[in-house]
C-alpha cells in the first residue's frame, strides 16, 4: 500500500503503528478503504507526509475528484478510523461536539451522560475527522473549529466547561469544491491553518483501470471512449466552457455503468449532460460525445 516514494522512515513508523493498533479492534468498522487512484503520485505521497508530521491537510478539487475516496484511502494508510462531518448541513455546536442526555443506570438512577459528537471521539481517541465542504462552515461553526486546527489542538466543551486536548494521533483532513476556474471564498485564517493538497480529475491509463475495476460495463472499447470523452470534457472545462461537474468521475462512472444496457449516448445524456443548467454546455456534452459514439 506504500510506495517506495514514501520516505523510507514514515513508511517504517507507519508500519510500526499499524501493528500496534491491529491490537485495537475498537471503531474499526470507520477504517476507510484504500480505494484512491492517485492522478499523479505527489498527490498521495505529500499527503502522506503531511498527515504523519501532524498537519492539518486541505483536499480542494471539483466534485467527484476522488477527495472522500483519498481521506479514506489515508485512514486505511494510517490504520485510523475516520469521523466525519459536513459543513453545507446545518451543523450546530451539538452536532458538532456532543450533548448532554438523561439516562437510567441498572439500577434505575436516572443520571446526566455526555453524548460525545465526531470532533470530540476523534479529538479524545486519535482518530482523523473529514470535514467536508469546510467552506460553508457557519461563523459559530468556524470559531470552533479553529481553536481544533491550532497548535494548541484544544477545545472547550461548552456543555460540560471541560477543556478537551487532542489525542497526539489526532488528524484532520478537510475537503472543498475548488474546480479548475475559480476559487471558492474560505476564510484566511482558516486556509492558513492547513498543507493544501489540489485533485484533479483523474484521467488517461489511471481512469481507464478505475472504470475497468468499478463498472459493470466491460466492453474494452467503450471504455476506452469513456476515457477520451472524460479528456474532451476536460479540455472545454479548462477553456471556461463546461462547469466542473461535467469532468466528474462519479458522473463518468454511473455513464459506464448505464451503458451496461443502454446506448451509449442516452447514458451520457442521463449522466452527464442533462443535469448541467445552460443549454449550451448541455449540447457541448452531446457534440462531443457524438464524435466518439
Ligand atoms: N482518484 C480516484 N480514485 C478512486 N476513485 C475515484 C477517484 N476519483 C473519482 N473516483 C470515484 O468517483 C466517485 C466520487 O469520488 P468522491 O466521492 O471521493 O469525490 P469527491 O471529490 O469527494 O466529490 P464531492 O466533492 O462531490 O464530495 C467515487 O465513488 C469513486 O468511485
Ligand atoms: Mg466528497
Amino acid at each position: 500500500m506504500l510506495t517506495e516514494a514514501i520516505p523510507q522512515e514514515i513508511r517504517e513508523q507507519l508500519e510500526q503503528k499499524r501493528e500496534q493498533m491491529n491490537a485495537n479492534t475498537e471503531d474499526a468498522n470507520l477504517i476507510g478503504a484504500a480505494a484512491f487512484e492517485a492522478p499523479r503520485e505527489d498527490i498521495l505521497v505529500d499527503t502522506i507526509i503531511a498527515l504523519y508530521l501532524g498537519k492539518n491537510v486541505l483536499l480542494k478539487g471539483p466534485t467527484g475528484s476522488g477527495k472522500t475516496k483519498l481521506a479514506e484511502h489515508v485512514s486505511a494508510i494510517f490504520n485510523q478510523p475516520m469521523h466525519a462531518v459536513n459543513c453545507s448541513t446545518d451543523l450546530d455546536a451539538e452536532a458538532l461536539l456532543g450533548f448532554k442526555t438523561l439516562s437510567h443506570d441498572e439500577q434505575g438512577h436516572s443520571q446526566i451522560v455526555f453524548i460525545p459528537g465526531p470532533i470530540m471521539k476523534a479529538m479524545t481517541k486519535g482518530h482523523f475527522l473529514y470535514i467536508d465542504e469546510i467552506n460553508m462552515a457557519k461563523p459559530e461553526t468556524l470559531s470552533l473549529i479553529n481553536g481544533v486546527l491550532d497548535y494548541r489542538r484544544s477545545i472547550t466543551n461548552p456543555f460540560t466547561g471541560e477543556v478537551i486536548t487532542a489525542h497526539p494521533d489526532f488528524r484532520v483532513v478537510a475537503a472543498i469544491n475548488e474546480g479548475y476556474m475559480g476559487t471558492v471564498p474560505l476564510n484566511e485564517a482558516l486556509k492558513n491553518r492547513f498543507v493544501t493538497v489540489d485533485i484533479p480529475y483523474l484521467q488517461g491509463e489511471a481512469l481507464y483501470k478505475l472504470l475497468k475495476s468499478k463498472s459493470v460495463l466491460h466492453d474494452d472499447k467503450l471504455l476506452r471512449t469513456y476515457v477520451q470523452l472524460s479528456a474532451d470534457l476536460v479540455t472545454l472545462i479548462e477553456m471556461g466552457q463546461l462547469p466542473d461537474e461535467a469532468g466528474s468521475i462519479r458522473a463518468l462512472l454511473d455513464a459506464c455503468d448505464l451503458t451496461a444496457y443502454i446506448p451509449p449516448m442516452r447514458a451520457v445524456a442521463r449522466a452527464i449532460a442533462d443535469k448541467l443548467e445552460d443549454e449550451r454546455e448541455r449540447a457541448a456534452v452531446i457534440n462531443t460525445a457524438e464524435t466518439l459514439f
